[in-house]
C-alpha cells in the first residue's frame, strides 16, 4: 500500500507534495515525509502519524527546492515510527517505495558486508543503498537497471539523486504509478487522484517500465531498457466525489451517495426504452460458458458470493467463487471456456491481480468489475464492466458495494437472457425493477439514518456481536460483521443463520447483540426460529426486516422495517442499515471514520 508522489518542477514543490499527499492518505497513514534537492544535497523530513504533523514539521522548517518527493506509510517491514518512514536516502540517492521487497534480507547482508549501515527495519533501504553502490561503477541508466533486476517482489519507486539533481525516476512492478504532465512541471503518482489538481493528462507505467522526470520532459524504458512512447490519456472531471461537501466525513457522503451510484449504472446499462441490458462483445459468447469464477477480497468478495445466488437462479451455469488470495496460490484447472470475473473497487488490489495475471498466463478469458477504470486489473482485462461509482475515498467500502452488486446482477440477468434461461417477461420486469431501486435505496438511507443513532448504544459495551442471515442475506451478513469490526474495532461475527447450531450459538450470552437480516423470502420462516433461539438464549436482537407483522417483533430490542422490494434485490436494501449501524457505533467510540487503523484504501501488498 503506501502513496508515492514526485515532482520535477523550476518552482518550490513542497506544498504541492503535501498537497497530493494528502490525497494519497487512503493509502496509508502511518507516517509520511518527503525529500528535495537543494544546492545539490538531499534533504529529508519525516514523522509518524498524518501527512497534517509533517506539514507542521514544514511549516517550522519549510523545504527548499524544485525537485522532490514524498511517502505517505503503511507499515510492511518494521513499525511506524519516524525512522521507518520513507524516504529512505543515503548521500547519493533518496527512495521512496511502495510494495514489498522479497529478497530484502538477502539483499541487506551482502550490502552490509560491504560496509553499508542501515538505519531503518524496511525493506526498501536495501534499494538506497543498491543503487548508491551501482551508482560507483555505472551512469545512472546502468545503475537502475542493475538494482531493479536485484530487487525480488514489487515496487513503485520515486528516486532522487544527488549527481542528477535535475530529475526525479519512476520504476514500476506489480505496483501502480501514474506520470502527469504540468505546465513547466511533470509529476509522478501513486494514482491519478492524488495528480488531478495539477495536470488532466495522464501516462500509466506498465510493469518493468521506468521514466525519466525532468521539468519539462519525459522519457520512458521498457523492462529491456529501450525507450518507449507512452500514451497520454485526459482524465474526466469528477469534483463532485472527491469534495466532503457538508458530510462530517467521506463515509457518510459515501452512504448517503448510493442510489445516485445505482441510477448512474442502472442508466450506464439499462435500456428502458428497449427493455433491454446494453452488455454487447464478450469475450466469451454466454452460450458456451461453462464455468463462472468470481474472485475478490473482503467487500468486493462479499459481492461475489451474493452473485453467486444470482447466477445460480438465473441461469444454469455452475459458479465458483473464490478469494483472490488463496485462488493465485491453489491448483486450478484452467478451462478456456470458463468466465473469470474480478471484483475491485480500486483495480490495484494486489492479490486480485495476480489472480488476474494468472489467468492471463493460462489463455483464459477474464472480466473485471471495478470501479477505477485506469486502474491495472481494468487495462489487463479482456472485459471490462466499470461500476459507476465515482472515487470512494473512504477506506471503507460502501457505494462500490452496491455497484459491485447491482453490476453483477445485470450481468447475471444478460447472461441469463442470452442463454435463454429467462422469460421474456421475467426479464423485463426486472429490468423495471432495476429502475425502482435508487429510490429505494434513497428511502432506505434516509429511514435507516434517523433509527440506527439509538441502535448503535448497545454495541459499545457489548462483548462482541453477531449478524446472522440465510440465502441472499448471508453474504450481507458477513459484508455487516466486516464494516462494524473495521470501523469500530469491535469484535463481530457473520454467520449463515442456519449455522448457528452447529457452533456460534455458544456465544449467545445475555445481551450480546445479534443483528438479524430477514427479509420476507423463502428463508423467513426458518430465519426467525434461528432469532428465536437466539433470543430464548439472552441475546439482543436488532430484526432487519420487509415484513410487517408486530408479532415477529415480540421480545426483539429493535425491528428496523425497510421497504419491500423483490426477493433478489433486497441485499441492497439491506446493506444500508448495516453500513450505518457500523458508521454510528464508530463515530460513538470517536473512531477515524474514513481511516481506521491498520488499514488502506488500496491494498497493493499480498
Ligand atoms: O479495491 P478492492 O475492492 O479490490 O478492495 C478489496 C478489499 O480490500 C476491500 O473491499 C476492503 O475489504 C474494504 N476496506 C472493506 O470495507
Amino acid at each position: 500500500m503506501c502513496g508515492i508522489i514526485g515532482i520535477a518542477s523550476s518552482k518550490l514543490v513542497a506544498q504541492n507534495i503535501i498537497h497530493s499527499l494528502k490525497k494519497l492518505e487512503y493509502r496509508g497513514y502511518d507516517s509520511a515525509g518527503i525529500a528535495t534537492i537543494v544546492d545539490n544535497e538531499i534533504h529529508e523530513k519525516k514523522c509518524t502519524g498524518r501527512v497534517d504533523n509533517l506539514e507542521k514539521l514544514l511549516f517550522k522548517n519549510p523545504s527548499k527546492g524544485s525537485l522532490g518527493i514524498g511517502h505517505v506509510r503503511w507499515a510492511t517491514h518494521g513499525i511506524p515510527s519516524q525512522l521507518n518512514a520513507h524516504p529512505h536516502s543515503s548521500d547519493e540517492v533518496s527512495v521512496v517505495h511502495n510494495g514489498i521487497i522479497e529478497n530484502s534480507t538477502l539483499l541487506k547482508k551482502n550490502l552490509e558486508e560491504k560496509g553499508y549501515k542501515f538505519k531503518s527495519q524496511t525493506d526498501t533501504e536495501v534499494i538506497t543503498f543498491l543503487l548508491t553502490d551501482f551508482l560507483k561503477s555505472y551512469d545512472l541508466v546502468d545503475a537502475i537497471n542493475k538494482t531493479l533486476k536485484a530487487l525480488n517482489g514489487s515496487f513503485a519507486l520515486g528516486i532522487l539523486f544527488k549527481k542528477y539533481s535535475n530529475i526525479v525516476v519512476g520504476a514500476r512492478r506489480g505496483s501502480p504509478l501514474a506520470v502527469g504532465y504540468g505546465p513547466e512541471e511533470n509529476y509522478l503518482g501513486s494514482d491519478s487522484y492524488a495528480l488531478k489538481s495539477m495536470t488532466n493528462k495522464i501516462t500509466y507505467l506498465d510493469d518493468g517500465d521506468v521514466c525519466i522526470l525532468t521539468n519539462n520532459k519525459i522519457e520512458f524504458y521498457n523492462s529491456e531498457n529501450k525507450k518507449i512512447n507512452k500514451k497520454i490519456l485526459t482524465l474526466s472531471e469528477d469534483k463532485q466525489f472527491t469534495d466532503k461537501g457538508d458530510y462530517k466525513d467521506f463515509m457518510s457522503k459515501e452512504i448517503n451517495e448510493q442510489n445516485i451510484t445505482a441510477k448512474t449504472c442502472v442508466k450506464e446499462y439499462v435500456d428502458q426504452l428497449r427493455k433491454d441490458i446494453n452488455l454487447y462483445n464478450f469475450p466469451i459468447n454466454p452460450k458456451d460458458i461453462e464455468k463462472i469464477v468470481l474472485i475478490g477480497c473482503g467487500t468486493a468478495y462479499h459481492s461475489c458470493i451474493t452473485a453467486k445466488y444470482w447466477f445460480e437462479e438465473l441461469t444454469n451455469i455452475p459458479i465458483e467463487i473464490d478469494i483472490a488470495s488463496e485462488f493465485r496460490y491453489r491448483k486450478i484447472n484452467f478451462n478456456n471456456k470458463n468466465l473469470y470475473v474480478f471484483v475491485s473497487q480500486s483495480g490495484e488490489t494486489a492479490d486480485t491481480y495476480a489472480a488476474l495475471d494468472l489467468c492471463k498466463k493460462n489463455n483464459v478469458k477474464t472480466c473485471s468489475i471495478i470501479n477505477v477504470v485506469e486502474s491495472s486489473i481494468a487495462r489487463s482485462s479482456d472485459f471490462v464492466l466499470p461500476i459507476h461509482a465515482g472515487p470512494e475515498i473512504g477506506v471503507a467500502s460502501t457505494k462500490a458495494f452496491i455497484g459491485q452488486m447491482l453490476v453483477l446482477f445485470i450481468l447475471a440477468i444478460k447472461i441469463s437472457e442470452i442463454r435463454k434461461e429467462i422469460n421474456k417477461t421475467d426479464y423485463e420486469n426486472k429490468i423495471d425493477d432495476l429502475q425502482k431501486l435508487p429510490d429505494l435505496i434513497k428511502d432506505t438511507i434516509n429511514y435507516c439514518q434517523d433509527n440506527t443513532p439509538i441502535i448503535a448504544k448497545d454495541f459499545i459495551k457489548a462483548k462482541g456481536s453477531m449478524f446472522l442471515g440465510r440465502g441472499l442475506s448471508f453474504p450481507i451478513a458477513l459484508e455487516g460483521a466486516l464494516k462494524l469490526k473495521e470501523l469500530s474495532y469491535l469484535h463481530a461475527e457473520g454467520y449463515p443463520a442456519g449455522e448457528m447450531k452447529h457452533g456460534p450459538l455458544a456465544l449467545i450470552e445475555e445481551g450480546l447483540p445479534v443483528v438479524i437480516l430477514a427479509p420476507k423470502d423463502r428463508y423467513f420462516e426458518k430465519t426467525i426460529s434461528n432469532m428465536q433461539e437466539v433470543i430464548a438464549r439472552g441475546g439482543k436482537v436488532i430484526l432487519i426486516t420487509d415484513e410487517d407483522n408486530k408479532i415477529i417483533s415480540e421480545n426483539v430490542r429493535f425491528t428496523l422495517k425497510i421497504a419491500k422490494t423483490n426477493e433478489y434485490l433486497s441485499p441492497f436494501l439491506m446493506t444500508i442499515p448495516l453500513q450505518l449501524l457500523a458508521y454510528h457505533v464508530a463515530a460513538l467510540k470517536n473512531c477515524d471514520i474514513d481511516k481506521p487503523r491498520n488499514l488502506a484504501k488500496s491494498v497493493t501488498v499480498e
